[in-house]
């Protein structure tokens, strides 16, 4: 996606400011606004919004328009990790620090050294790690397993989640103390059905960067009133993955509503995951010599099909498809990392 530019830049910033988040809506400028107030300040900024609302996309502007802008940005996704690595990759370790270990290695913190580091779903860390994590950010420093020295670290920490923190603390599951040290300033990303007038500048851009120079695709009247009327449950990824799809299957130049598929969600029952693999191997119309040639390939295959079933079933809502696939929401991020399923067609 190209940047856009804005002149009015930050109070006190050298350089115009720069964003990647788009919407003409007030909602949106006033995230722009706030963007650029926040920027420079070093306090952790907890970034609330449903499910693929840009809150990824707000800590990248946060840090584009900060003065750590040229330093790295490191995102993490809390929920992906397994939990007995979580150390490990946050703070690095010290060759000898555990069978494996036969090189030293940074973690999280010290690739984000100087810069942002965004702890994404935060809400899914475990206990034992908030812990420790809060050890670092009080003490700004980190240790690597196996050292016995701390380095100090200059890191600025953005989270982010769908998940209301607030709750969690109240039910237990996020610690307090490490709440108020990450929730000290708040921003919001609003839902793409409250902010209609985004959705189309936010079509043209998805159309610019998809089509090839000289293809040029429009929504028909129809195809936007329906977009318009549309609940977006997975919001801008939903409609990237609504666009992409449709211009996957028109033939002329122009986006009608039936090429959207934005009717609520197929009643087709997702099936078991044995009756999904014994259907595609011995049912299936594709001659066997179609499939991949290793079982391992074909499994992935499977895995990966279903995965992008349920999520697609489910809207994009990880939590639910998780429950469709019988799994925890912790184990369906970490196969989507592993089989770089991205929620798209
Ligand atoms: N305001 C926006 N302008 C342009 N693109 C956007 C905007 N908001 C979201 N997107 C795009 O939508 C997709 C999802 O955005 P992002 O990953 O930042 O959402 P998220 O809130 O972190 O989602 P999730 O909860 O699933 O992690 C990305 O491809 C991003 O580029
Ligand atoms: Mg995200």
């Amino acid at each position: 996606m190209i940047p856009f530019l804005l002149s009015d830049a930050g109070p006190g910033a050298a350089q115009p400011a720069v964003f990647r988040l788009l919407g003409p809506s007030p909602a949106m400028q006033q995230v722009r606004k706030r963007i650029l107030q926040i920027a420079n300040n070093h306090a952790p900024v907890t970034i609330y919004g449903e499910s693929g609302s840009g809150k990824e996309l707000a800590a990248r502007d946060i840090h584009a328009n900060s003065s750590r802008a040229a330093m790295p940005f490191i995102a993490v996704n809390c929920g992906a990790i397994p939990e007995a690595l979580m150390e490990a990759e946050f703070f690095g370790y010290r060759r000898g620090a555990f069978t494996g270990a036969i090189h030293d290695r940074d973690g999280f913190f010290q690739a984000a050294q100087g810069g942002t580091l965004l702890l994404d779903e935060v809400a899914d860390l475990p206990l034992a790690m908030q812990v420790k994590l809060l050890r670092v950010i009080q003490e700004r420093s980190v240790r690597k397993l196996g050292a016995t020295h701390e380095q100090p670290i200059d890191v600025r920490i953005i989270s982010a989640t769908h998940q209301n923190l607030a709750l969690g603390v109240q039910q237990g599951h996020f610690r307090q103390d490490l709440y108020y040290r990450l929730n000290v300033i708040e921003l919001q990303l609003p839902a793409l059905r409250t902010r209609p007038e985004d959705i189309l500048p936010l079509v043209e851009s998805i159309l610019q960067r998809l089509c090839s120079p000289g293809r040029k695709v429009r929504l028909s009247e129809a195809a936007l009133a329906a977009l318009t009327a549309y609940a977006f449950p997975g919001n801008v990824r939903e409609l990237e993955n609504m666009i992409e799809r449709s211009l996957a299957f028109i033939s002329g130049s122009v986006i009608e509503a039936a090429d959207l598929n934005c009717a609520p969600a197929s009643a087709t029952p997702l099936p078991s995951p044995p009756a999904y693999a014994t259907s595609a191997a011995t049912t299936s119309n594709q001659p066997l010599v179609a499939l991949p040639l290793s079982l391992p390939d074909y499994l992935q295959t499977i895995e990966r099909e279903l995965i992008e079933r349920a999520l697609r079933q489910c809207r994009f809502n990880r939590t639910r498809a998780a429950a469709l696939l019988g799994i925890s929401l912790r184990q369906l991020r970490y196969r989507m990392q592993r089989l770089a399923c991205h929620d798209s067609e």
